[in-house]
């Protein structure tokens, strides 16, 4: 398939699946194909938007060939029946994250997956930030030696609605499941989670019996040492950096405005805009360059990265920050 447009279908017309909508309408070699909702009015106010046909029935992917690859940006106990769909009929899935909530049921069609002929990847985007791609990259290359610490922190503006909180699988799952990931990324496999949860801002998630701040140790299968910073809330903005140690030095990046103008006045000094507010500017470039590899994975028959194996291993230790928090103890991983 490397002349024609791969049709494209986005399952779930929320948040995410905008986003997507948005990337596969601007992406040389695809085709918005089909959106599906279980509401009919956002499958066809998104599907309006770009003139495309629109669905409640997801069985219309499944049964009536008119897609070649499908995005699953539906809530996350719709994705592992999707995804295990989607191979009996030979379409291609980028499926978000978490794989699910239950990390039995995500294993149940793990070797469905590896024997599977069409790509499955799980949409883990920050891989391919522009900024912590090339913080990967230079690690890799050897500009700082061995890497021997890693510091993640990733805060987001403001809590989630309580509703949200209740289906969300709790913070390890939901939000810091990112950043377990990018501890992969870096570090390979992880032997150790060590979690202190805390409950220092917000009645709503505490009744959900969950936590709204977290500070995570993990020890990689090889030594390295990862400190993974979170917050539910962060009253300057989308806080999301990366410090990179190793024996010749360091690598970090920092937050990123909308525009690199300083302010200079008698109030102030090098004042600049605030952060980009959350995950949908700050992260818009790693959507498309998501998209256009999983694009370029298909045509070249090469599986994406990260693969369903990411999105299991990143889930045991989400369930692993989650044990540890709630325990006090170090969890060791098999
Ligand atoms: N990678 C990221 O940065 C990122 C960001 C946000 C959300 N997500 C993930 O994307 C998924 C969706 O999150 P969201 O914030 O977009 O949610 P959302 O609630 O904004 O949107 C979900 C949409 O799916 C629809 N839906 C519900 N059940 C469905 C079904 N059975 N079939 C088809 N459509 C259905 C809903 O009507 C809704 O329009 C979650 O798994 C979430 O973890 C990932």
């Amino acid at each position: 398939m490397t002349n024609k447009n791969l049709r494209i279908g986005v399952i779930g017309a929320g948040r995410i699946g905008i986003v997507h909508s948005g990337s596969v309408n601007d992406t040389a070699g695809a085709e918005l194909a089909v959106i599906v909702d279980a509401i009919e009015e956002s499958a066809a106010k998104l599907a309006g938007k770009y003139g495309v046909a629109h669905t409640t029935n997801v069985e219309d992917i499944f049964t009536k060939g008119d897609v070649d690859a499908i995005i699953v940006g539906s809530p996350t106990p719709t994705h592992v029946d999707l995804i295990s769909r989607a191979i009996d009929a030979g379409i291609h899935v980028l499926c978000e994250k978490p794989v699910d909530l239950d990390i039995n049921r995500a294993l149940s069609i793990k070797s469905k997956v590896s024997n599977s002929k069409t790509n499955v990847s799980i949409a883990f985007n920050r891989r391919y930030d522009p900024n912590f791609a090339a913080v990967h990259a230079r690690v890799k290359a050897g500009e700082i030696g061995n890497l021997e610490q890693l510091v993640l922190t990733s805060r987001d503006p403001g809590e989630p609605p309580r509703a949200y909180i209740a289906v969300s699988g709790g913070i390890f799952r939901d939000q810091v499941i990112h950043d377990f990931d990018i501890a992969r990324f870096f570090v390979g496999d992880i032997a150790e989670v060590s979690t202190f949860g805390g409950n220092l801002f917000s009645k709503d998630i505490e009744a959900e019996n969950d936590f709204d701040t977290a500070i995570t140790n993990l020890r990689s299968k090889d030594g390295k040492l990862v400190s993974v910073i979170n917050s539910r809330h962060s009253s300057y903005g989308y806080d999301q950096r990366i410090e990179a140690f190793g024996s010749k030095g360091m690598l970090k990046i920092d937050n990123i405005a909308d525009t690199t103008v300083r302010s200079y006045t008698s109030d102030h000094t090098e004042q600049r805009d605030p952060y980009m507010n959350f995950f949908l500017e700050r992260y818009a470039a790693s959507y498309r360059k998501e998209l256009a590899l999983f694009i370029e994975s298909i045509n070249t028959g090469k599986q994406l990265n990260p693969t369903y194996e990411d999105g299991c291993q990143a889930l045991i230790i989400a369930d692993a920050a989650t044990e540890s928090a709630k325990t006090g103890k170090v969890v060791t991983l098999k």
